[in-house]
Order: C-alpha cells, then sequence, then structure tokens
C-alpha cells in the first residue's frame, strides 16, 4: 500500500469525525474536514494540520477540488432521519454521495476509502436507513477503491446523540414508556471506532473487509435507560411498550418536532444491534465498557452497572 500523508475526512465535523480527525491529526496525517457551517467545526479550526473547508460535497465539482491533492478517503456522512432542516434525503446523503465520491476517486487516482455504514445495514431491510446504508456501501466497491466498510452497533461517547438524549429525557418525565425496550443493543466507545478507523487507514490486511464494531457487553435498550436514570440519582418509572403501542409511539413522535424518533428506527430496532463475533482482532485492542466512560458524562455513580440499575428497579 502506498504511504498515506493526507486525509480528507466527509463528515469530519460530526461526533465521530471530531474523534477520527483530532486522532489522525495526533498521529502525524494532515486532515481536510469539509462542512456546510464553518462555525460547526469550531473546535478543529484550531489543530495544527487540520483544514477546515466550507463545501458542498453534493456538488461534483466541489468534491473534486477537495479531494484534489488527498492520498485517502473517510466519508462518515449520515442521517438518521429524512427531511426537514437541510438534512437531505437516505438516498442523496446515503447512496448518490458515496457514488460521487467513488468517481471522484476515480478521476484523481485515489485508491484508499473507508466508509462508515452501519450495523445490520441490509439492502432487504424494513428500514430505509439500513437498506440505503447497504446501498451506499455498493456504491465504493470498485475495483478501483481499496475499500474498508465499519460497521458499527450504536456509539456512545460524551457528545452523544444516544445515552445524553435519554438523560435530557429523564431529567424532564417522571414516567418513560419506552418503544422497544427490549430491542438488544451492544454499544461501541466512540474512541474505539475512531481507533478502528486510523489504523486500518494504512493496514493492508483490513482493504476489502467490512468491520462490525460493538462494544463488550449486550443490554437492552430498557436496561441502558434504567442505567441512565441510576447514574442521575433520578427516580423514574420505565416500562417497555408491546410491540404494536411501540410502532404507534414511534408514528406519533415522527409527527413532532425534533422527530425524537420514527417509524424507520422502529423498523431499525426490531433487529437488534449486537454483533455475532469478537471486536476485529486486526486492530490490536480490546473495546472499552460502557460503564468506564458513561459514567463520567451522564453522572456521579461510577461504580453502578447497568445490571445493577435493571436489578434495582426490578427490586432484585
Ligand atoms: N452515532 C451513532 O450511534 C452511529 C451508529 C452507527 C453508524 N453511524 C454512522 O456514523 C456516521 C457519523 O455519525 P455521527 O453520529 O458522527 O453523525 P453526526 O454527528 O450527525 O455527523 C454527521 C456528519 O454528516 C454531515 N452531513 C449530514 N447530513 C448532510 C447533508 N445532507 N449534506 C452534507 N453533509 C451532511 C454533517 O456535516 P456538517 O458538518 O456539514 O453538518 C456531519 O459532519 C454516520 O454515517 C452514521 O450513520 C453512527
Amino acid at each position: 500500500m502506498e504511504k498515506i500523508d493526507t486525509v480528507c475526512v466527509i463528515g469530519g465535523a460530526g461526533f465521530v469525525g471530531r474523534h477520527i480527525v483530532r486522532l489522525l491529526q495526533a498521529s502525524g496525517y494532515t486532515v481536510r474536514v469539509p462542512t456546510r457551517r464553518y462555525e460547526s467545526a469550531k473546535d478543529l479550526i484550531v489543530l495544527p494540520d487540520v483544514e477546515v473547508v466550507e463545501a458542498n460535497i453534493h456538488d461534483p465539482q466541489d468534491l473534486a477540488a477537495l479531494l484534489s491533492g488527498m492520498d485517502a478517503v473517510i466519508n462518515l456522512t449520515g442521517i438518521l432521519h429524512e427531511g426537514s432542516a437541510g438534512r437531505g434525503t437516505f438516498q442523496q446523503v446515503h447512496v448518490a454521495l458515496p457514488g460521487k465520491i467513488a468517481q471522484a476517486c476515480a478521476a484523481l487516482g485515489i485508491r484508499r476509502v473507508l466508509h462508515m455504514s452501519a450495523l445490520n445495514a441490509d439492502a432487504q431491510s424494513q428500514s430505509a436507513y439500513l437498506r440505503s446504508k447497504a446501498q451506499g456501501e455498493a456504491q465504493l466497491r470498485k475495483d478501483s477503491l481499496a475499500l474498508t466498510v465499519f460497521r458499527p452497533s450504536v456509539i456512545f461517547g460524551p457528545e452523544d446523540n444516544f445515552l445524553n438524549q435519554f438523560a435530557a429525557l429523564l431529567r424532564r418525565l417522571p414516567v418513560l414508556a419506552l418503544a422497544c425496550g427490549a430491542s438488544k443493543l451492544q454499544p461501541v466507545y466512540v474512541e474505539d471506532v475512531a481507533r478502528a478507523f486510523v489504523s486500518s487507514l494504512e493496514n493492508p490486511a483490513t482493504v476489502g473487509q467490512s468491520y462490525a464494531l460493538c462494544g463488550p457487553t449486550v443490554y437492552t435498550l430498557q436496561q441502558l435507560v434504567q442505567y441512565v436514570s441510576a447514574l442521575q440519582q433520578h427516580r423514574r418509572w420505565i416500562f417497555t411498550l408491546g410491540k404494536r403501542a411501540s410502532y404507534y409511539q414511534a408514528w406519533l413522535l415522527e409527527k413532532l418536532p425534533g422527530k425524537l424518533m420514527t417509524r424507520d428506527d422502529y423498523h431499525a430496532l426490531l433487529g437488534n444491534s449486537v454483533c455475532e463475533g469478537a471486536f476485529p482482532a486486526v486492530f490490536g485492542f480490546q473495546p472499552t465498557a460502557l460503564e468506564g466512560v458513561a459514567a463520567q458524562y451522564l453522572g456521579s455513580q461510577a461504580l453502578i452497572s447497568p445490571y445493577d440499575a435493571w436489578r434495582g428497579q426490578a427490586r432484585r
């Protein structure tokens, strides 16, 4: 594999992107990060060897200018919900954009591409999010590219939109009726995802591979929410809705501003988001336990485990 010095991280100003960009910079790479809003990448602008550029990544000319002079491309661009406030559609962001990246790379002679997909990405999925993630992967599977695909379960970390969102809800609501609370998840730490990306960049063994990324432990959604509640030292009644009620709650929330949940999330949550095997050995480290990290940004009870919280609420 050719030596890599310069990397364009598309979607690099987002939650996962900021961790990957910082690790790339600390590892000696020169990094270019496009964003729609320069101010949203404030903490990256100050880093040496990181260039933040305002650009329209969907425009083939802007994209070619962005990728010009780069040795590798990392694509993290993604949305959880379609529609409002400049989000775009799954087709535009998850499918068409990877196709444009593949074309631009071929034209510029860039071979190395790392691509962020999602666990359970499947062209036959009932979830449009997961279908589009599978279609996006397919856009990049070209002979001209040395591609590595990453498929994480839900990602946690200080600025996550997952545990923090439940923490915010639990601060306000005494009772939480949880859609799909029995669904199983295997959350993975954002720093571990960043390490996996950066360590694969110049490792030829990872070319042509897809990696499922999960943390060390499987939880139900309800166990995780009870854990957040225990960390915050709240007494809350949290219960799981049945399948039909979960669907109707998703339907209702989809209509409300903020889209806390959609029917597409419901379909994605019906399948468990867990890994079949261990964390990929090729990266040379074990994934971080959620308990060691989440307690630091969600509460003070650092030693409570999600299982203790669950047993406590179940009075066992
Ligand atoms: N977070 C998770 O739990 C999780 C789990 C599995 C997979 N993933 C995948 O990991 C990737 C990163 O997730 P994240 O949590 O870091 O998301 P995030 O914080 O929302 O960041 C998403 C990035 O995508 C860019 N983006 C979104 N919509 C765009 C559009 N219409 N046009 C141009 N750029 C757009 C944003 O660019 P701007 O800087 O211009 O706003 C932002 O930098 C996504 O592909 C996501 O599907 C995330």
